[in-house]
């Protein structure tokens, strides 16, 4: 298109309570070539016009996400070092977190923000407003939190936890292999049941990794998705993968681990010839959420820094 300098990627919380954001202020709106200082709009996107927004609000940004307190009302150990948290929470806030890819900032409530932790948001009550963490305490932070029994500091949620999410949404009659590793597990499970309640099928492989413990075979049973165990780490694991790919026909992979699984992952569908979309855990690190910090910069295969917080990515974006 003429007069892009570079391509437009879109916001995760384009349209929503929160946008136009400190972002549009500064000029570096994700979305808006308006608001970037481009003479055009090049944004392609049919929803909520950010720069006419930010204009009938007389150029003030919406605030952000603002913290609350929320109590714990369960804790439960499903490995030594591995806590699953189920934490009260507003009915707004609970609606907001039934997509997959849902993650929260939280922290032990008597910690100051610089104990802000991202954990996805694992499950959503039924009976009452609440939602499930499932945390592996690995270090300061972590820690503090596992160690939590009555309040926690809570912001979000945020929807932007996975990369290449937009495969998932539109995914219906299809067939999916979930492929998770240690805690990583709590990550698959909102994508799990996104999958079957939009009318896909799945499969899946679970490492129980550094938690020792294959903890979503409970939820995946009752999804009526088969779990085989294996490590994506040892010859068996890659050749169980390498089967599972050949021999049935996935039209979507979850990979919930690390960069290397990902790109391991990848690597394999390639080898096999076969082109296969793949969402993922975006593995940044996140600190505000709000993609102010920059502690959440990539930059793309197109050489853009870009905030992994707020923009809209796919694997194919930092990856070649
Ligand atoms: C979107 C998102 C969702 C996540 N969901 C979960 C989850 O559901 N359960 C869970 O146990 N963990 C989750 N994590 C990872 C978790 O946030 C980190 O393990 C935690 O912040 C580690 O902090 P620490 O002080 O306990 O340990 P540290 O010893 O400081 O770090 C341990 C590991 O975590 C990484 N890490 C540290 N701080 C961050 C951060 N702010 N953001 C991302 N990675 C960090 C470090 O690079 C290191 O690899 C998620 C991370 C992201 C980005
Ligand atoms: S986490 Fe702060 S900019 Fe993304």
């Amino acid at each position: 298109m003429p007069g892009i300098k570079h391509q437009i990627y879109q916001c995760a919380d384009a349209g929503s309570v929160v946008c136009p954001c400190f972002l549009a202020e500064s000029g570096h709106c994700v979305q808006c070539s308006l608001l970037q200082g481009e003479e055009l709009c090049h944004c392609l996107w049919s929803g909520v016009c950010v720069y006419n927004e930010f204009a009938w609000r007389r150029e003030e940004p919406r605030p952000p996400r603002e913290e609350i307190s929320a109590e714990i009302r369960g804790k439960e150990y499903l490995s030594p070092d591995t806590v699953q948290l189920t934490l009260l929470v507003p009915e707004d806030f609970w609606r907001e977190c039934r997509n997959a890819g849902s993650y929260v900032l939280v922290r032990a409530n008597e910690r100051p923000a610089m104990f802000d932790t991202p954990m996805v948001v694992s499950d959503t009550g039924t009976k009452e407003p609440s939602i499930v963490l499932i945390a592996q305490a690995l270090g300061p932070k972590t820690k503090a939190l596992e160690a939590a029994n009555a309040l926690v500091r809570l912001k979000g949620p945020f929807p932007n936890g996975l990369l290449g999410y937009r495969y998932l949404e539109r995914l219906t009659g299809a067939r999916a292999l979930l492929v998770a590793r240690g805690v990583c597990q709590g990550a698959a499970l909102p994508v799990a049941r996104q999958l079957i309640a939009q009318g896909n099928t799945a499969t899946a492989m679970v490492d129980p990794g550094q938690t020792g413990r294959v903890f979503v075979a409970g939820p995946f049973g009752d999804l009526g998705i088969p779990i085989r165990e294996g490590s994506l780490l040892d010859d068996e694991g890659k050749e169980l993968l390498h089967r599972i790919l050949s021999t049935e026909k996935i039209d979507l992979i979850f990979s919930g681990g690390s960069d290397l699984q990902h790109l391991h992952i990848r690597e394999v569908v390639r080898a096999i010839d076969l082109r296969i979309p793949m969402v993922v855990t975006n593995n940044q690190t996140v600190c505000c959420g709000e993609g102010i910090c920059g502690g959440c910069q990539v930059t793309t295969v197109d050489g853009q820094s870009v905030r992994t917080c707020k923009t809209v990515l796919k694997m194919e974006d930092l990856w070649v």
